[in-house]
């Protein structure tokens, strides 16, 4: 069979590297890829965004399946055009992508479905979120609602600092129009995870959970970032909790859709905070694959990747046994210097393969591209050092050794990603 993957980041590398381990796939297109992804599938020149010329490749190259990585093209509709016509795709619908593309869509249905998550309230004008604001006191949560890459939630403990994440919202636009509402949420304490699931509308099957690191620096300081770095399994997922968070959270969340004539197909994410008393709050859903967390979980699947797809893409998801490997698995993110500000790019990148070649290690490619055929950075994100061990300790030491072969100008990351669960334990 033949697959197009959309996307260029560590998740579509993972996911080409999962499907290149296939037996059924012949042959791996990607759009747009990266340099690492360029080394098991055809790199291919389509705007993301041109659904139809997107269309055109898939209708002339046969392509059986495409599977697509970011939230971008779902929010867009991409499903919607493809079912259409006919053509065999993984993701939800434009419809049912609002879970990810408009906060505020999430929120009002988890409250109106008794989904546990943090309390709320919807603004659009810049006096009385300023108001709420100093009503409610600090610490607090202003998030903008629509699609800003992970970079629209400010956690203030300040009274300043929400004001000033308001101001950056309403006032600058920094994320357009995904700011014309704003959402000012209680800040909730506790351990977050991510609990990934296949599903094909009416069978749920969880991927094994996955914790994220979402701030730039050590010790969960300075910005939040897309992710830098995961692993798998949480601790704090038990199976108690895996079964609380399907039925309080997956369940709810697919028959909400369904009654408003929804259907959801394709990966259902939940960013959760567990807290003390072991509820899981949901603090957001994405339509997607987590990126960094595909990178570990995605090496745990046992089970061939392009069966799971292609049952969830038929509808036939329940006839499956999805199995995973006992491993955890550690991936650390190499970014660029001022990521995730403006960041340098064009930098050589030196070690891949002495890195690559250490057991149970993969290097994902997130920004990467091929300049004189070597590889040099192109993104905020640029590596994603991902290792397999018997131990969360072990997988970790190996994704760290590896990192020490790697080099590249301005080079970041996260001295203690997995430190937390090594302390559990
Ligand atoms: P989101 O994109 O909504 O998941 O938010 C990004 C990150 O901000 C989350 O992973 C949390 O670390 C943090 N966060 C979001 N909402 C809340 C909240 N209500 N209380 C505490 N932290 C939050
Ligand atoms: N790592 C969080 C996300 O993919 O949104």
């Amino acid at each position: 069979m033949k697959v197009l993957v959309i996307g260029s980041g560590g998740r579509e590398h993972a996911i080409v590297w999962k499907l290149s381990q296939s037996r059924s796939v012949d042959k791996i297109y990607c759009c747009p890829g990266n340099a690492g992804i360029a080394e098991l599938a055809e790199c291919i020149n389509v705007r993301q965004d041109d659904f139809n010329a997107l269309l055109d490749f898939v209708r002339y190259e046969w392509i059986d399946l495409t599977i697509v990585g970011p939230e971008d093209p779902l929010s867009k509709g991409i499903v919607d055009v493809f079912e259409k016509e006919g053509r065999k795709i993984l993701g939800p619908t434009r419809a049912a992508a609002q879970l990810e593309s408009s906060k505020v869509f999430s929120k009002d249905l988890m409250r109106a479905n008794g989904i546990p998550t943090a309390d709320y309230k919807v603004f659009t004008s810049y006096i009385h979120a300023e108001e709420y604001i100093k009503m409610k006191g600090t610490p607090i949560v202003i998030k903008a609602d629509g699609l800003a890459a992970g970079k629209g939630v400010f956690i203030a403990s300040t009274a300043d600092e929400a004001m000033e994440a308001l101001k950056i919202i309403m006032k600058d636009r920094a994320f357009g129009d995904a700011g014309n509402r704003v959402l000012i949420e209680d800040c909730l304490q506790g351990e977050e995870a991510s609990f990934m699931a296949f599903t094909d509308g009416t069978t749920i099957v969880p991927m094994v959970s996955s914790q994220d690191h979402k701030r730039i620096f050590d010790n969960d300081r300075g910005l939040n970032t897309g992710g830098m770095g995961a692993y798998s399994p949480a601790p704090v997922v038990t199976e108690e909790m895996e079964r609380t968070v399907i039925e309080k959270v997956m369940k709810p969340t697919i028959r909400a859709l369904k009654a408003e004539g929804i259907t959801y197909k394709g990966i259902l994410y939940a960013g959760l905070m567990i807290d003390s008393s072991g509820t899981p709050y949901v603090l957001e859903y994405n339509c997607r694959l987590g990126d960094p967390e595909t990178q570990p979980v995605l090496s745990r699947l046992e089970t061939d990747f392009m069966e799971v797809a292609m049952a969830i893409a038929e509808g036939r998801l329940g006839e499956l046994k999805v199995e995973w490997k006992k491993d955890p698995a550690v991936c650390v993110v190499i970014s660029s210097e001022g990521y995730p500000g403006a960041y340098r790019k064009g930098d050589l990148i030196t070690g891949l393969a002495e890195a690559n070649s250490l057991e149970g290690v993969q290097v994902f490619h997130a920004g990467t591209a091929f300049r004189d055929n070597q590889v040099v950075t192109s993104g905020g994100r640029v590596l994603g050092v991902t290792a397999t061990g018997q131990d969360i300790a072990a997988a970790r030491a190996r994704a760290y050794e590896a990192i020490e072969k790697i080099h590249f100008k301005g080079m970041h990351f996260r001295k203690d990603i997995a430190a937390r669960a090594l302390n559990r334990s």
